[in-house]
């Protein structure tokens, strides 16, 4: 989820790169880098100072030459500690090419293993830098950087957006996509690329969307999109009326709507390259051996917030897969209370940050006992990534929004994946079953790229309870995680009373306080429970409840149920709730704008908890 601009034909290349990774800085990054070509040479400056890379590679830079072209770049890591060695702009041996990337590049493995045996030297342990000397090599029979680039990415795997120079062709610079972000435009005589619209904006309107598989060439004022087949193509142009706050957002009303349509990418990304084409589950940092996890006898996730909630939605799967006791617990507790420890035990936190100190805390607490650990986390090199015995990041990008989403669907997809490589290799699915996991895991991008899309019921359900105070949120099985989940977010964003409870224990209290007035959302998506979720349902709507039931799609009995129904795709019950709560996350938040308030900021709330 890095940041990528560059510009060729401006008398200020320097300060365009600048300014225009300054107007990124709202996402948060960790390192950032520039390169210009001057005069047939390539000058590189890379800093990682956290969130003041920019400021801090503008003092660096302070005597940097004139240069009319260059790129830039800030980095959130993926592959690789945030630190200079993998900041980019990367070069290539001879230094005489530079290369930014956003994306990950599924095969660079396999491809960095060639080029260090024909001699290459790579200096960093990103994904990136292998298409640097990709293309160097290329660049050597060919003599084009454009036909180079071309070739390059014929043998890539994986997502990226790129931008690259070389000094033989100092005006040039060659700019692709395939899934990542790109954009180009032009102006008074200048050319530019950027991964999102707030970089360029100050410098031009007029953009071009590049598609997948396009390649640009830009030059002082021209630019040529070309197809896979290298034809000319005629580009997809927009007109950007957005100021800078709305471009920052994507065009979106606020970072937790612009955040909820970035789901279906954060799960696609977080699966990348993880499943292979043998169907294995390959997981960057996992340190335990197949021989520990044989042994392990008991799973404890510690989490806090929503994280809590994808965990608990995890140990459904977790305990069917791998026949292996979870227990989830709330991790300010946890470390409280004197839990059985030992060698056989796996701690595994949770958390979008790596920092909340009440999870860091209780994976030390884990550790002290003896225990193995992992973290689930979204940020690369995180504390509680640093301590762990094993790390899996998510790659969801940068949250912004107080109020969790997509680190929190990214999460429970990577704990699934995790779950199946536990069960794996301690052989407890068979291969039919493995499969279909696999498959259904493959499906949930698409079903919660179409669930996003059916915002509009949700509005109208909302919007016809806007009045009311009182909300309960039932599920069963793993609805119960996922109807707590949707409690949480309601409360959090629109200051309303929210519970969550599972439908069985409605009538060990609940029940008392139900009465015409009170709003019961409840999840009858595909369960074995779910003719035992509809009599709960029955129960409440005989003492007044107006009932909001969450359905499959054409499940016309359950919804003849409610008074409102939302409808969703169906999908296997462990993997159902990644878009159950998609509704409940835009239900929520029309709540909370029907109310008048900032979801992105809500009172008294912090996105990274770092005191007890
Ligand atoms: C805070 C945030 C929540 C988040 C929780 C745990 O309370 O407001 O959105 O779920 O911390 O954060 P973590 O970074 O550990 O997942």
């Amino acid at each position: 989820m890095c940041g990528i601009i560059g510009v060729t034909g401006a008398a200020d290349a320097l300060d365009v790169l600048l300014d225009g990774l300054e107007r990124l800085e709202y996402r948060g990054y960790d390192s950032a880098g520039v390169a210009l070509v001057n005069h047939g040479d390539v000058a590189r400056w890379r800093i990682a100072d956290g969130t003041h890379s920019v400021a801090s590679l503008r003092s660096l830079t302070g005597s940097a030459p004139p240069a009319q072209a260059g790129l830039g770049h800030t980095r959130w890591a993926t592959h690789g500690q945030p630190n200079e060695a993998n900041a980019h702009p990367h070069l290539d041996c001879g230094g005489n090419l530079a290369l930014v990337h956003n994306g990950i590049i599924e095969n660079h493995a396999e491809l960095a293993a060639g080029l260090i045996e024909r001699g290459h030297v790579l200096t960093s342990v990103t994904d990136s830098e292998v298409l640097a000397h990709l293309i160097e090599e290329l660049m050597e029979t060919t003599g084009s950087l454009l036909t180079s680039v071309q070739q390059a990415l014929l043998v890539v795997r994986g997502a990226f957006a790129i931008g690259v120079m070389s000094e033989t062709e100092p005006e040039l610079i060659v700019a692709a996509r395939r899934i990542s972000p790109l954009i180009v435009g032009r102006s008074q005589g200048a050319s530019y690329l950027a991964s999102d619209i707030p970089a360029i904006l100050e410098r031009t309107r007029d953009v071009v969307i590049v598609e997948d598989d396009q390649v640009v060439e830009l030059r002082p004022g021209s630019i040529i999109v070309r197809d896979r087949d290298g034809h000319e193509v005629v580009p997809r142009s927009m007109h950007i009326d957005w100021d800078i706050e709305a471009a920052q957002k994507d065009g979106f009303d606020d970072f937790m709507t612009k955040e909820i349509s970035e789901q279906p990418r954060a799960i696609a990304d977080t699966l990348r390259g993880r499943i292979s084409d043998e169907g294995c589950i390959v997981l960057d940092r996992f340190e335990l051996s197949d021989e520990r996890v044989r042994s392990t006898n008991k799973i404890v996730m510690v989490a806090c917030g929503s994280s809590f909630h994808a965990a608990l939605v995890a140990k459904y799967a977790f305990e069917r897969w791998t026949r292996i006791p979870v227990e989830v617990d709330i991790a300010s507790e946890f470390r409280y209370r004197d839990p059985v420890l030992d060698k056989q035990t796996l701690v595994i936190g949770v958390s979008q940050s790596g920092e909340s100190v009440d999870t860091l805390q209780a994976v030390r607490h884990g550790a002290d006992g003896g225990a193995a650990t992992m973290v689930v986390t979204n940020v690369v090199d995180s504390t509680m990534a640093r301590e762990a015995d094993a790390v899996l990041y998510t790659r969801a990008g940068p949250e912004i929004s107080v109020a969790s989403t997509k680190t929190v669907l990214a999460s429970i997809v990577a704990l699934q994946l995790l779950g199946l490589h536990l069960a794996r290799v301690r052989g407890s699915l068979d291969d039919a079953a493995f499969a279909a996991e696999i498959a259904a895991l493959g499906s949930l991008e698409a079903m919660v790229a179409d669930t996003i899309s059916r915002d509009e019921q949700t509005r109208t359900v909302a919007n016809a309870v806007m009045d009311a105070r009182d909300f309960f949120f039932l599920g069963r099985h793993a609805g119960y995680p996922t109807a707590l989940e949707g409690a949480l977010k309601l409360k959090e964003i629109s200051y309303l009373h929210a519970e969550g409870y599972p439908g069985g224990e409605l009538k060990h209290g609940p029940l008392a306080v139900i009465e015409p007035g009170c709003v019961v959302v409840a999840l009858a998506t595909g369960s074995p429970l779910k003719e035992k979720m509809l009599s709960n349902v029955a129960e409440v709507k005989s003492r007044g409840a107006t009932v909001i039931l969450v359905v499959d799609d054409g499940d016309e009995v359950a919804a003849a149920l409610g008074d409102y129904c939302i409808f969703v795709p169906a999908a296997p019950e462990l993997h159902a709730p990644v878009k159950d709560l998609v509704p409940l996350q835009q239900f929520a938040y029309h709540l909370a704008r029907g109310r008048g308030f900032n979801v992105d900021r809500p009172r008294n709330l912090a996105k990274t908890v770092t005191v007890e």
